[in-house]
């Protein structure tokens, strides 16, 4: 092994480290920025390290005789320049609220690359005949896994995005074609491992494609964050397989670190929203809009109405208030009004809380970024288990744009939240709910709360009323 070599090996060792540290410092907000720092200089120094191994002819395992050629190399700047330019105008230009959908084709992109290289790699064996078993198996799968990703994930942000129907889409038949490509691109594969041949690649990309889009179209829009997390653990294993196809360690591990946080976060997201990831993947649940409006309370029930300066009243002559932001916060945009009236309370003295529930929203750590880009300290975010105690001894509960995660009739048998964790804001002995209308959230539920005698409804778009708020309580406190 040449020193080159050995030094590579070492900076790739590095930036393995950095990933697993940068992933620990993405559990808090307050860190999360370095986290995404940390593992950015990993991936930045991996790449480098095997610029540097191509330049010199490659590892001792490729037999140190790859040539890049002035073609091969144009191509590599290109794509690194074309690349990095377009994630980073992409990152930057996105809204908070698109922000799924672009995480859902940086998924597709993962996934096509991956198995690009499996396709390469698999037609220069077949060509110079150096193909083996232990070689195809891992082209194959990822092969398999990187197309269904692609598909699946151009659908997903389509769906997302407003390109494709939102609604869970079927026609007559849609679920046994989807089965039959699942059974082509499998059986395909194990055959293509037994008998290499062109033909047979082509028809399981072809299967695999189908099955990524079959996969994806019944599921409902407003699943959609769950189903791209899970196409974001197939990304990282479809590059783990690439890895292991042209032996480089640092794909492998980066795979399986996306695979592994992808797994992990797919199943949390399921479990806060108590459905199982088959229940989400079988479709038919939540369109991503509002149910249209109720015209009156739960049960029929009328609810209590109130206006900005009643709302001001009880705000400005609070102890402590909780804040509960949730997806029509998101969807008014009014994230920096929320931060305004949390900092104007804060600074006559009183104790501004915001709950954070893990599934408020429509996609993971919503809330936690919204609230951050209008600089809410990291430390009035507390999470459900953290804030729920707060609610008993609060003196007002202000909930922005927030349903499901606080409808109380999850802690009944028989609906669709039934057992999904909520934030205990009915314990709160004044409550009051902006939002639009007593229309549904995502779940397609009335909300007990608002029928309930402490709980008061100031319907508005959330950053309509929060302004309104706002100047009322400066009114107020002069
Ligand atoms: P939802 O239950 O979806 O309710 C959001 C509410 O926001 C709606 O009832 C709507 O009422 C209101 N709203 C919409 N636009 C508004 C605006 N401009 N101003 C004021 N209010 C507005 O939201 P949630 O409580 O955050 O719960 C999230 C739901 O999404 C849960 O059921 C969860 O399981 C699901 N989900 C979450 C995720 C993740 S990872 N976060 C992923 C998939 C599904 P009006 O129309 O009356 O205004």
């Amino acid at each position: 092994m040449s020193a080159l070599e050995v030094v590579v090996r070492l900076v790739y060792l590095a930036a393995a480290v950095c990933f697993v540290l940068g992933l620990h410092l993405m559990r808090s907000p307050a860190t999360a920025r370095r986290g995404n720092l940390l593992s950015a200089s990993g991936m930045a120094a991996a790449i480098v390290g095997t610029v540097a191994l191509l330049a010199t002819g490659g590892t001792a395992a490729e037999g140190g005789d790859i040539h890049v050629s002035g073609w091969g190399w144009g191509t590599l700047i290109a794509g690194l320049l074309v690349g990095s330019l377009a994630g980073l105008v992409s990152a930057r230009r996105v809204q908070m609220t698109a922000m799924p959908q672009l995480v859902s084709l940086f998924n597709a992109v993962g996934g096509g690359a991956a198995a690009v290289v499996g396709v390469v790699d698999f037609s220069r064996a077949l060509g110079d005949g150096s193909i083996t078993a232990g070689f195809s198996v891992p082209v194959v799968l990822d092969v398999i896994i990187g197309s269904i990703t692609f598909s699946g994930s151009l659908i997903a942000a389509g769906k997302l995005q407003g390109w494709v129907s939102g609604a869970p889409i079927t026609f007559a038949g849609s679920r046994a074609l989807s089965i039959l490509s699942a059974v082509v691109a499998l059986g395909g594969g194990a055959w293509l491992v037994a008998a290499p041949n062109t033909w047979l690649l082509v028809a399981v990309i072809v299967a695999a494609l189908a099955f990524g889009i079959l996969m994806v179209l019944p599921i409902g829009g407003a699943d959609m964050p769950v189903v791209i997390s899970l196409l974001n653990a197939f990304t990282g294993l479809a590059v783990a397989m690439a890895g292991f196809v042209v032996g480089n360690q640092i794909m492998i591990i980066a795979g399986a670190l996306v695979g592994a946080s992808g797994t992990i976060l797919t199943k949390l997201m399921a479990d806060a929203m108590n459905r199982s990831v088959v229940a989400i993947m079988v479709g038919g649940f939540g369109t991503g809009d509002s149910a249209s409006a109720a015209v009156a309370g739960p049960g029929g029930a009328e609810v209590r109405r109130v206006d900005a300066d009643d709302v001001a009243i009880q705000l400005a002559y609070a102890t402590k208030v909780v804040i509960v932001p949730g997806y029509g916060l998101a969807a008014a945009q009014a994230q920096r009004e929320c931060g305004d009236l949390g900092a104007l309370l804060t600074e006559r003295g009183i104790t501004v809380l915001y709950a954070i529930h893990p599934v408020a929203g429509r996609m993971p750590g919503h809330m936690n970024v919204l609230l951050a880009e209008a600089d809410v300290p990291y430390t009035q975010l507390l999470e459900m288990d953290e804030v729920n105690p707060e609610f008993a001894t609060c003196d007002v509960a202000l909930v922005v744009g927030a349903n499901d995660v606080t409808n109380p009739a999850a802690r009944r048998a028989g609906n669709p939240i039934s057992g999904m964790p909520i934030l205990d804001v009915d314990k709160a002995p004044s409550v009051i709910v902006i939002k639009r209308s007593l229309g549904h959230g995502y779940a397609g539920l009335d909300n007990e709360l608002y029928g309930e005698p402490q709980t008061g409804m100031l319907f508005a778009d959330a950053k309509k009323g929060l302004r309104e708020i706002l100047s009322a309580v400066k009114t107020l406190v002069g």
